[in-house]
């Protein structure tokens, strides 16, 4: 695994720090709705604000859009972040996503991104999967430097990598499917035990090496208050929509969580943001926080879940990333780690 140099051994006084952060977060009615990602950038904003950088310049993307969209705006954790971190060195960069540049990972815009900055910090691990022009772009053209977040969630997911203690059992679920599936492979190698929920055991094989629900909460409709019942999987009535594992799922993923030693987890079960359809997160929340293991979560619907189950403290470490934790799982070299020289 690659190891980046550390943003500790920049010289920062009196230059501008170009940053890329991952904030990429769940907004809700115009708001933050989950502020950890925004949070834990904040070590490395303040080592360069006290290293005495005269500007530091935040870039994120936000959400998919397709072009400029009001509603993918960065503005509400802009007006997080100010209450946070009252600093006038500190602003940020309108979402890099309405530039079709940046998913190009288009020299161009990165040149003018660059421009921001005497030198760059990559501290978005949750984005270090994307070779874009924010990410992997910048890298190229400023002196690059590993954030603390970054560094921290390099090790952390390496020690999963690098020879995690038996049993090990991975539970995924969550949406992006298409993203996830290429890493089951790998992670049904490299783990004891690997559960699968939520929209994902609708996509796998059903005779694949992976546990998958017995029994589900069958809805009439993808609606909060729909008619629902629990089901055999198979027995779902015709129309119906599978929105969370069922009761005896539950039980037997909480055993499995229980006999394992390294858990990493990423994707909720089911529709949690609904009470009706969040029993299965909910239960493997609280199964991975009762764990006498080694303890990782990463993507941000699971880490939503335990934050607002008051799980977090529980867990050995929350990762801000679902898809880049995933790939370097898989063994895989994240393009935004490599582009930065190593240590
Ligand atoms: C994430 O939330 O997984 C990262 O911020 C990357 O977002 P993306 O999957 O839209 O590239
Ligand atoms: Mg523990």
């Amino acid at each position: 695994m690659h190891r980046p140099r550390s943003v500790e051994a920049a010289d920062v006084a009196g230059k501008r720090a170009l940053v890329r952060v991952d904030f990429n977060v769940p907004l809700e009615d115009g708001a933050v709705a989950d502020d950890t990602r925004v949070r834990a950038a904040l070590p490395t904003i303040r080592l360069l604000l006290d290293r005495g950088a005269a500007e530091v310049v935040l870039m994120s993307h936000l959400g998919r859009p397709k072009g400029l969209d009001s509603a993918f705006s960065l503005e509400p954790v802009g007006r997080l972040g100010r209450q946070l971190v009252p600093d006038e060195r500190v602003r940020l960069l309108e979402n890099t996503r309405f530039e079709p540049g940046e998913t190009a990972n288009d020299p161009a815009y990165a040149r003018q991104l660059a421009a921001n900055g005497d030198l760059f910090v990559n501290d978005a691990f949750g984005s270090a999967h994307r070779a874009h022009a924010s990410t992997e772009g910048v890298s190229h053209l400023l002196p690059a430097y590993a954030g603390l977040l970054l560094l921290r969630e390099l090790e952390e997911l390496g020690s999963l990598l690098e020879g995690p203690e038996p049993p090990f059992a991975a539970v995924l679920g969550g949406a992006k499917v298409a993203d996830k599936i290429g890493v089951l492979a790998a992670l049904a190698e490299r783990a004891d035990t690997l559960l699968i929920g939520g929209k994902m055991a609708e996509e796998v094989e059903r005779d694949a090496g992976y546990e998958l629900p017995g029994d589900v909460v069958a809805a009439a409709a993808f609606e909060p208050d729909a008619e629902s019942r629990v089901a055999p999987w198979d027995e779902v009535p015709a129309g119906w929509l599978r929105l969370d594992i069922g009761p005896a799922t539950r039980k037997r993923y909480a055993v499995r969580i229980a006999e394992a030693r390294t858990v990493f987890w990423n994707g909720p079960m089911g529709v949690f943001e609904w009470p009706r359809f969040a029993e299965g997160t909910k239960a493997v929340a609280e199964a991975v926080a009762a764990a006498d293991a080694h303890t990782v979560v990463g993507g941000g619907d699971s880490v939503r879940a335990v934050e607002e189950l008051g799980l977090a403290d529980r867990i050995d470490w929350i990762s801000t990333g679902g898809g880049a934790s995933l790939e370097l799982l898989e063994g895989k070299e994240l393009p935004g780690v490599v582009a930065i020289p190593a240590a």
